[in-house]
């Protein structure tokens, strides 16, 4: 008897038995679709670096979430670009802005059939594009700006939102987070902790989808993690964790996949992934191309991140992707 050289091949062949002994599979559970809705507009605006991604008007948005609901897609996330900016970015906890009044309406009109998470940071309303507070020196004052994500967490909370998502990686956040709602009594929110949130090329396309640009040519190098790191991670899922984060996030996703499979390995919490705007332009362009193709890549991309470790993902591929698993 020789070695049975083709004992692997065996299973492979037939497509119901791949599906039999198929480890991962994707499904529309494992999706989160992130939307922007923009105050002050009628009409949903194009995103160029985004293609088939819009910035929402507050009843476009409903469109767009009456499809995903249709298709079973469990969750969204919202980003608001506000019509003012300022040094503080103050719009993020006015509960009349753009997040704040989206949420009230769309929990109105979903109740419990969705979940609707809120990306908890400033950036998009500050008029220097940080995440936080600049000082004197031109760096986020970390403890400051704590203060603002307070605020931002309550407002959120108070208008509907079911999960709060802070991503601005300031050093105790999530604590001051859990303090400010607990104290106003929305212990039963729960805090999806942006962990592991690199500082990241492939955020380039997002920046324009909420009208960011940071000034003076700066980044965010100094608070996101520097991309050479990989045990570093391990020590900011750990503190978000103490913190009392209920699901922790690896982002990116697709260059940081070593990173979500060391948290699975190690985390008893959910842990979600980030393909990101950037991860999500690449695989379009090179679609439009005829290069590869999409919707084949999509799907590996996609599977690939939840074999990695990932029990969700959030990805702009979410719709169409929820789409063509129910056909
Ligand atoms: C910060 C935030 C960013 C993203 C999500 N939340 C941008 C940043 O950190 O600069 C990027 C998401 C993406 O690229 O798809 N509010």
């Amino acid at each position: 008897m020789t070695f049975p050289q083709r004992r692997l091949r065996r299973l492979r062949r037939t497509p119901a038995l791949r599906r039999l002994v198929a480890e991962t599979t994707l499904t529309v559970d494992d999706l989160v679709a992130p939307l922007f809705v923009r105050e002050g507009i009628t009409e949903p605006q194009p995103i160029e670096s985004l293609p088939g991604v819009v910035q929402h008007s507050q009843d476009s948005l409903f469109d767009e979430l009456d499809e995903l609901v249709r298709l079973g897609v469990p969750a969204v996330i919202l980003f608001g670009i506000p019509l003012k900016k300022d040094p503080e970015g103050s719009e993020a906890w006015n509960p009349e802005g753009v997040v704040q009044v989206a949420l009230r309406r769309v929990k109105e009109r979903y109740g419990d059939q969705l979940v609707v998470m809120a990306d908890l940071c400033v950036d998009e309303y500050t008029s220097h594009g940080h995440c936080g507070i600049v000082d004197d020196s031109g760096s986020v004052d970390n403890d400051a700006t704590l203060e603002l994500y307070r605020r931002a967490a309550v407002a959120q909370a108070r208008a509907g939102a079911d999960v709060v998502a802070p991503s601005g990686m300031m050093d105790g956040q999530v604590a001051a987070i859990r303090d400010a709602l607990d104290a106003e009594g929305f212990v039963d929110t729960p805090i999806l902790a942006y962990a592991a949130k690199y500082a990241s090329s492939f955020y380039g396309p997002f920046r324009d989808a909420v009208d960011v640009t940071i000034a003076d040519g700066g980044d965010r190098k100094g608070y996101q993690q520097d991309f050479r790191n990989r045990r570093e991670a391990a020590a900011e899922i750990d503190l978000d964790l103490a913190e009392g984060a209920d699901m922790i996030m690896v982002k990116p996703a697709l260059s940081y996949l070593d990173v979500i499979a060391d948290a699975q390995a190690t985390v008893d919490v959910p842990i979600a992934a980030y393909h990101v705007s950037g991860e999500y332009a690449m695989l379009k362009a090179a679609a439009a191309n005829g290069w590869i193709d999409g919707d084949l890549a999509a799907m590996e991309i996609l599977t690939s991140i939840k074999r990695a470790g990932a029990d969700f993902i959030l990805t702009y591929l979410a719709r169409e992707v929820a789409a063509r698993l129910s056909e």
